[in-house]
């Protein structure tokens, strides 16, 4: 079939507010927008300005109303703790409604913030919707990580309460939770009311009376009572959550999400980007902590009457790398989306696709990776063993949702490898320099969307207007910048080649050097230091410390290096994935005391390197390079 994409992308463009209110058709709202797009509210004009809705309405009570009562709208798979356990939409509704009971009798109501510090169990996407169906704005946080990280968002988010589980459970590891978060509550100088917490059998956790509420009881309460929340209206602007993302420094990005706009926007992708019809099931395995989880494993699938799998488990070792071909089997999948190095897990412990064969997946149709630059290699072993179309797409925490893509319900556009392919309608994507000015056609640059921004991207910071000016819309005036670089071929297609700062991906979990180095720097005995991120075969890039040793430490460098590694994971936490230290004499710095961060990573991942100009010494490269090698960390070179 040929791609109604160019054709669908240019009506966009000529009438973008008639585009996104046709597309606001399919989302009930209980009083219609003033306008589509106010461009004088905001920071850069609201979407659906003065409508009211509620997303878990939509989510579920519409479907179960509309005849899919019946139909599962969620399935746990948990090959960590051997089970399965699936919910229907009239399920979920009731298990929503009951838990925004229980919330709103602990005193939790419009406009409240709640933290969610849980792990892949259906009660994390449950307290997401309970949230959403009472008014109050959720902020998730992810279970990798540890108390000072949580301390922070707590600090930000203000929560009035936090649901939390016990315990999180990695392969050969339990995760304890609940140390975590009273540890990070004791590091917080805002102290939520409650903690509703959901005792795993895995691990118990300790309870502080007068704070902490039992779960279980709770809703069994509840229950006995007959007690539900109904659905709230709020404003299509008003906040839906809040979630954390790594910036440049150590204080993470509160990114708003509101209601009316997410809602309309997610649910137009789930047709006609990634070619999925009601009743189908979708699965993302990411994380609910992750922008992925939020977006495609809760509020898209359930916005448009799909079945969604919520997977506890990992692409290999849960047992083995068949896991994801069982789930796929097992649940009728459709269409999946992952990050790359799920993939190169698999392909590592299973070149040839043995496993694949295993499984019947004839359901299957498309398989989407995103989160991190998908490498031609990788795709195409998936193409190859998978025998259905694989489709890299970009995106980011603040977007909400792709700004490229290969939209397959508009009819897929032929794929080229390196590339997303092409900006989807809401986004003009355009390559600047560094004077804002649009670059020559195939020219590298800025990657930025000129304003407004479409439905679901953030309208704002967290009580950060200031800092969402700064770090998004200062650069290039009348534009968002994605800090991301990259070029647009003769055909449109994008191509997303790195970051412009300080933010690296691991293993598709997003991470900040800036905010490493500044954990790096507690040490006692390190008296400078630099963290760059390094291409690895597995994780795509992981984050490399070198560390300058204060005068008179004369302990030896392994055993501060030791500590340095604890304290990134006592600081930060294990998703930090931070293993590699180094001690050197010196750092290698411009005149002007600039870090040569940039070249450093160069020599590591053995791109060819130019001397910088304005290199104070360059025989520091030198002492550096001898001790990356030493430590195996320069490719092509070990
Ligand atoms: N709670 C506690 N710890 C966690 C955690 C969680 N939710 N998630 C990860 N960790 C820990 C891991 O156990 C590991 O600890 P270790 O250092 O003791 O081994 C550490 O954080 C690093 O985790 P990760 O980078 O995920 O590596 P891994 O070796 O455990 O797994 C992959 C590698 C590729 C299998 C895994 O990263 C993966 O599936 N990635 C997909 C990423 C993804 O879904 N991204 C979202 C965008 S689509
Ligand atoms: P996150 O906010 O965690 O989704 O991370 C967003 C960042 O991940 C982007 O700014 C990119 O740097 C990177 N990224 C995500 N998806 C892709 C992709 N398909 N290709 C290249 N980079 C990507």
């Amino acid at each position: 079939m040929s791609s109604r994409y160019h054709e669908v992308y240019d009506a966009w463009r000529k009438d973008p507010e008639s585009f996104w209110a046709e597309a606001a058709r399919e989302i009930d709202w209980y009083k219609p927008w003033d306008k589509v797009f106010d461009p004088y509210a905001g920071e850069y004009g609201r979407w659906f300005a003065g409508a009211e809705c509620n997303t878990a309405w939509n989510c579920l009570d519409r479907h179960v109303e509309r005849g899919r009562a019946k139909q599962k709208a969620l399935i746990h798979d948990s090959p960590v703790t051997k089970t399965t356990r699936a919910f229907t939409y009239a399920e979920l509704r009731d298990e929503v409604a009951t838990l925004g009971g229980v919330l709103q009798d602990i005193g939790i109501g419009k406009g409240d913030r709640v933290v969610i510090y849980m792990p892949m169990i259906p009660e994390a996407a449950i307290a997401m919707l309970a949230c959403a169906r009472i008014g109050a704005i959720h902020s998730v946080v992810f279970g990798g990580f540890a108390a000072p990280e949580l301390a922070t968002r707590i600090d930000d988010a203000k929560p009035v309460a936090v649901l939390s589980a016990s315990c999180g459970l990695e392969p050969g590891r339990i995760v304890a939770y609940k140390p975590l978060l009273d540890g990070a509550i004791e590091l917080s100088r805002h102290k939520p009311r409650s903690v509703l917490m959901l005792q795993r059998p895995q691990a118990e956790a300790s309870m502080i009376a007068g704070r902490d509420y039992d779960w279980a009881t709770a809703v069994a309460d509840a229950k006995a009572r007959g007690r539900k929340a109904g659905c709230v209206s709020v404003a299509a602007t008003d906040p839906l959550y809040i979630l954390y993302t790594s910036g440049t420094t150590g204080q993470p990005k509160g990114v708003v999400r509101d209601n009316g706009g997410h809602m309309v926007a997610l649910k137009w992708t789930m047709k006609n980007h990634y070619g999925v019809d009601p009743g189908e099931a979708f699965w993302a395995a990411s994380d609910v902590g992750w922008v992925v989880g939020h977006s495609y494993i809760v509020y898209a699938p359930l916005l448009h009457g799909c079945t969604s799998i919520l997977y506890e488990g990992k692409p290999v070792g849960t047992p083995d790398a068949g896991a994801f071909w069982r789930v796929i089997a097992e649940h009728g999948v459709s269409a999946m989306f992952t990050a790359p190095t799920a993939f190169r897990a698999i392909k590592k412990e299973d070149p040839k696709g043995e496993f694949i064969k295993r499984y019947d997946l004839r359901a299957f149709r498309t398989l989407f990776l995103a989160g991190e630059r998908a490498d031609p290699e990788t795709i195409k072993w998936a193409e190859a063993n998978l025998s259905v179309p694989v489709y890299d797409h970009w995106w980011q925490t603040e977007t909400g949702w792709p700004i490229c893509g290969n939209p397959v319900g508009l009819g897929a556009l032929p794929v080229k490898y390196g590339s997303p392919t092409v900006p989807m309608p809401g986004y003009d994507l355009q390559v600047l320099d560094a004077a804002a000015k649009p670059v020559k056609q195939g020219e590298t640059g800025t990657l930025a969307i000129k304003l407004p921004l479409p439905p679901a991207c953030l309208p704002t910071l967290w009580n950060n207007d200031a800092r969402f000016r700064s770090s998004y819309l200062s650069d290039f005036p009348g534009y968002y910048t994605t800090s991301d670089a990259g070029y647009i071929d003769a055909d449109g297609y994008a191509y997303v080649m790195a970051r412009t700062d300080d933010v690296i991906n691991v293993a598709g979990h997003r991470l900040s050097t800036g905010q490493m180095e500044e954990v790096v720097a507690k040490h006692k005995d390190v008296a400078e230091c630099a963290v760059v991120g390094v291409a690895d075969d597995m994780k795509g890039q992981i984050p490399a410390g070198f560390i300058v040793l204060n005068a008179g430490v004369n302990r030896p460098a392994q055993e501060i290096e030791t500590e340095v590694v604890k304290l990134v994971r006592e600081e930060i936490g294990p998703v930090a994935a931070f293993k590699t230290v180094m001690t050197v004499k010196r750092l290698p710095k411009t005149r002007s005391g600039k870090i040569l961060r940039g070249t450093m990573r160069q020599i590591a991942d053995g791109e060819e390197w130019k001397m910088p100009a304005t290199i104070d010494d360059p025989a520091i490269l030198d002492e550096i390079t001898g001790v990356m090698k030493e430590k195996g960390i320069v490719k092509g070179m070990v």
